[in-house]
């Protein structure tokens, strides 16, 4: 791989924007000069290959840290392989995910991981690193966490939702913060009373309110407080910190609010279905409502202005996209007549970083803070940083070129990942990746797909990089 240049654009990471141009070589950034600069002239003459980016922004590949490729779920498997799923992350700028491992109840979470490892070894378009799902803490499996971290699997998910599944109660989940406070790992909790919530669809169903709208009504605001503030008590315990995932609720964020007001290290990230979507998308009608069907729950629009509220005042942190895509027809289809058996999830691993633009045109954020949420805070967030999530000497070389005025529709049509509907077709934005680099290689060229299933490659990440 020889030399490259980008030049002529603006240069946005989370601390600066510069008018910069930038030299690659071998994969990584080796040095920014000043636009038009007596040594950036030099190198553009001597470059084996210079990107025009005139008139574009130049940012950091996102970070999306929390995917979920061919996860078994409901029945099923969510559509996306670690092959297309990547190849649609290249293609809406996505650089890095960090996938999550299922550990199978009853078995370990080193089989766990090894079969995750199966799974995306060889096909990943872009770099990738795995989380892990704790379905079983026991005796072995605590003293297991202690070796992930040490590999580079540096957090654990648990899940205060969906018993008889992923669940874990209140003393398993004690018993792993407590174990992560003294291994380093950061616990990354579903914060929903899934106990309660069973209760809730159950007499749902015996009533007959089986519309995918009744999803919404039975995973309460009330019980996402609830459990994110048993999550952050739990951790206060443990002296271990917190990242709540996938927050929806306007009361959820408040309770997050309230930990870092009081100087905890809680931790919170939402996702672009929360930010754009809400309970009218799962009150479309004949079924349509299905799509939308993901836990957390949308809610009622008027919560949104709450989570946008937490990405500036840095209650929340983090937007990722919780991509678990499922097919409408015969995947979200198998919840006809019950929406407890529609497999929850979205798809979005492509859309994130053009829906996150669309919020800097929309006024609810700037673009240096698109960058921290997308890309740098998710990179320190799980250990990343700086090879991840910012342009700098010394960082790989994922950055795209993102044309600012590009208009575009969001559709099934036209989208990369392998699910048969967009939960946001037919939505106009402004802004679109136009040239993707992965560790110096371009995988996007000028709307045209270059990368290749086993250019991505897997990354043991150091611990959480907010913590002494
Ligand atoms: O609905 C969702 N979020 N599906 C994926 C699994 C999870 O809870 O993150
Ligand atoms: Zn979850
Ligand atoms: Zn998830």
């Amino acid at each position: 791989m020889g030399t490259t240049v980008i030049r002529g654009g603006l240069v946005i990471t989370a601390a600066d924007e510069t008018n910069a141009d930038i030299l690659i070589e071998a994969g990584r950034v080796t040095a920014l000069a000043a636009r038009d600069s007596e040594v950036a002239r030099a190198w553009a003459e001597s470059a084996d290959r210079v990107i025009d980016a005139t008139g574009r922004y130049v940012i950091p590949g996102g970070v999306d840290a929390h995917t979920h490729m061919e996860l078994p779920f409901g029945g099923t498997f969510a559509s996306d392989t670690f092959e297309t799923g990547t190849r649609a992350a290249a293609w809406g700028g996505t650089t890095t995910i960090v996938d999550f491992a299922v550990q199978t109840v009853g078995e370990s979470l080193r089989s766990g991981l090894d079969a995750w490892h199966a799974k995306a070894d060889g096909r990943c378009a872009v770099d990738y690193a795995f989380h892990m799902i704790l379905s079983d803490v026991n005796e072995d499996t605590l003293k297991e966490m202690d070796g992930l971290v040490d590999e580079g699997v540096t957090s654990f998910k648990l899940f205060m939702a969906y018993p008889g599944v992923f669940y874990s109660d209140d003393g398993k989940i004690l018993r792993a913060m407590q174990r992560s406070a003294g291994n380093g790992g950061l616990i990354m909790m579903h914060a929903e009373n899934g106990i309660a919530i069973d209760v809730l669809v159950e007499q749902a169903l015996a009533a007959g309110r089986t519309d995918p709208r009744y999803h919404g009504e039975v995973r309460h605001t009330l019980l996402e407080a609830e459990a994110t503030h048993r999550a952050i008590q739990l951790a206060r315990v443990a002296g271990a910190p917190l990242y709540v995932v996938h927050v929806s609720a306007q009361e959820a964020v408040a309770e997050l609010a309230q930990a870092r007001d009081m100087g905890l290290n809680v931790f919170g990230e939402t996702c672009p279905q929360y930010l754009f979507l809400s309970t009218d998308n799962l009150a479309e009608p004949d079924f349509e409502g299905a799509k939308y069907v993901c836990s957390t729950p949308l809610r009622p629009r008027e919560h949104q202005a709450y989570l946008w509220r937490g990405l500036r005042t840095n209650d929340l942190q983090v937007v990722s996209t919780d991509h678990c895509p499922f097919c409408f027809k015969g995947q979200k289809e198998l919840g006809l007549g019950d929406f407890s058996k529609i497999p929850n999830g979205l798809p979005g691993v492509e859309n994130r970083m053009d829906l996150l633009h669309q919020a800097v045109v929309d006024g609810h954020i700037s673009r240096r803070r698109w960058i921290e949420i997308a890309c740098a805070t998710p990179a320190r967030m799980f250990g990343l940083y700086p090879r991840k999530g910012t342009i700098a000497p010394g960082a790989d070389a994922d950055i795209v070129i993102y044309d600012p005025d590009a208009a575009q529709v969001l559709s099934a049509e036209t989208h990369h990942m392998n699910v048969d509907y967009s939960a946001y077709e037919g939505r106009t934005v402004t802004g679109r990746v136009q040239t993707v680099l992965s560790r110096g290689e371009v995988v996007v060229d000028d709307r045209s797909y270059t990368g290749r299933a086993g250019h991505g490659r897997y990354i043991a990440r150091e611990t959480c990089q907010y913590l002494g």
